[in-house]
């Protein structure tokens, strides 16, 4: 017996069926409002399922994240990135011949072709890397458009591969760039993150001394920030993708999306922010700018759309931030400011009311800073880690079956009126 509530609109009974989840929250489902001269209305989504998805769950209050029913601490302590890649796009971990075979497919696929790298003659060393990582790979639509079936999964499977493999070659050579040294291309033989650190820091005829602890430490990362459910970038990514344009392209939506300090962007704001409080005694300056309403300022790295409780990838963060600092031997000052600006916002009732903690990109900025990679490249690094859930949400649309996406409003303008001649003004 399919669950239902009701709504009355205009002295009319109107049965909604509730649809059940597997685990979270059931949901109404609203498509019949349409007949009913009526639309519902949520700006920002808050309380809204945009989709239904196999891909990834969270629970905002109890904290848990599970990719593909795996918590994510499980998957961070002894699985690796390109598992994770794996797990999500096939739905299941791989058998170890599985395994050797798409990480196979995967090295080959990294290399970046040598006339598509003059995509990058055309930005100077003050482009963000950001901004070239969004033009390169919509560019790589332009070498995977011709023939491209999205109807077809091997179609699908391959762009898939190619995203995943080329996303770490693309993110190095946007660093290359902003340096200006000349880009490396991957090795056979170094797994997924040594590989990127390689191409980062390697220089011609020299491999980079990429400690295990270090590659480790990115490879977790990524794992961390490798899906989120139907977050803004994933969202947009599903939007574009559902007019049946081209997956690369939809994907630079995706990274164009992610860009922003509200979102993946704020790793890059978080370092910033610590960066300019400088010393623990500002602190409290920057808490107070934080809770004045008045004040746009807000405490870049705290709060959620859906944790309301610990984003559990800050305490995963947080823990490899410790061991690469430890490994370095670093105390970078700026960590002492991190820590006692949480404790300092986890005791301070503005923080507590609005269930206000570190996310996941409170602690990443400063893991990345002790690598030596610029604060620049942070969301770039995020970029990177999230190729897999864009791409595994774009495939399940596509496999699906799907709707292109068009949202309504609240018109809240002017009614008709006729036009006026400009000499009758
Ligand atoms: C990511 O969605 C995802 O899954 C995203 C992500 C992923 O993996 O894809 O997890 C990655 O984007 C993490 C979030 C990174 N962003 C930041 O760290 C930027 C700082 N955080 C805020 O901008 C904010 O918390 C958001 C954008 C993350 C969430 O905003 P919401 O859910 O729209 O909440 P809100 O703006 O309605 O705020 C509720 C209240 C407000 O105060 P009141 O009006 O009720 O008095 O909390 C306050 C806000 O002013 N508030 C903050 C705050 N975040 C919210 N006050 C100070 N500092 C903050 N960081």
């Amino acid at each position: 017996m399919t669950q239902k509530v009701q709504i009355i609109i205009d002295g009319k009974t109107i049965d909604l069926p509730v649809l059940k989840a597997s685990l979270g929250r059931n949901v109404i489902d609203v498509r019949e409002l349409i007949r009913e001269g009526m639309f519902t209305y949520d700006p920002g989504f808050l309380s809204t399922a945009s989709c239904d998805s196999s891909v990834t769950y969270i629970d905002g209050e109890a904290g848990i994240l599970l990719y593909r029913g795996y918590p994510i601490e499980q998957l961070a302590a002894d699985s690796s990135h390109l598992e994770v890649c794996y797990l999500l796009l096939n739905g299941e971990l791989p058998s170890a011949s599985e395994f050797a075979k798409f990480k196979q497919e995967i090295n080959n696929r990294m290399p970046i072709e040598e006339d598509f790298q003059h995509i990058f003659d055309g930005f100077n060393k003050q482009s963000h890397p950001m901004s070239m990582t969004c033009a390169a790979v919509a560019a790589l639509a332009s070498c995977y458009h011709e023939g491209f079936d999205i109807y077809d999964k091997d179609h699908r499977r391959e762009a898939a591969l190619n995203l995943i493999a080329k996303i770490p070659t693309i993110a190095a050579m946007t660093y290359k760039k902003s340096i200006g040294e000349d880009f490396i291309q991957p090795e056979e033989g170094l797994s997924y993150a040594e590989n990127f650190l390689n191409m980062c820091f390697g220089t011609k005829g020299k491999m980079a001394n990429v400690s295990p602890t270090l590659a480790e430490a990115m490879d977790k990362i990524f794992i961390l920030h490798a899906d989120h459910e139907q977050n803004a970038s994933t969202s947009t990514v599903r939007l574009a993708g559902s007019t049946e344009t081209n997956p690369y392209a939809a994907i630079a939506a995706g990274i164009a999306a992610l860009w922003g300090p509200s979102h993946g962007g704020a790793n890059e704001a978080v370092l910033d922010m610590l960066t300019e409080i400088g010393h623990e005694s500002r602190i409290e300056e920057y808490v107070a700018k934080a809770k004045n309403p008045n004040d746009p300022f807000r405490l870049m790295g705290f709060g959620h759309r859906v944790y309301k409780n610990f984003d559990p990838r800050a305490t995963v963060m947080q823990e490899s931030c410790h061991a690469v600092l430890n490994e370095l031997g670093l105390a970078d000052p700026l960590l002492k400011v991190a820590q006692e600006l949480e404790t300092i916002a986890r005791e301070q009732d503005y923080f507590i009311e609005r269930k206000l903690y570190p996310n996941v990109d409170f602690y990443s900025g400063i893991t990345f800073k002790a690598v030596g990679i610029p604060v620049k490249m942070f969301t770039v690094l995020f970029t990177l880690g999230r190729m897999p859930g864009w791409i595994t949400h774009w495939d399940e649309m596509l496999t699906n079956g799907f709707k292109i996406g068009r949202p309504r409003q609240l018109y809240l303008g002017p009614t008709a009126r006729d036009y006026i001649t400009i000499n009758k003004r």
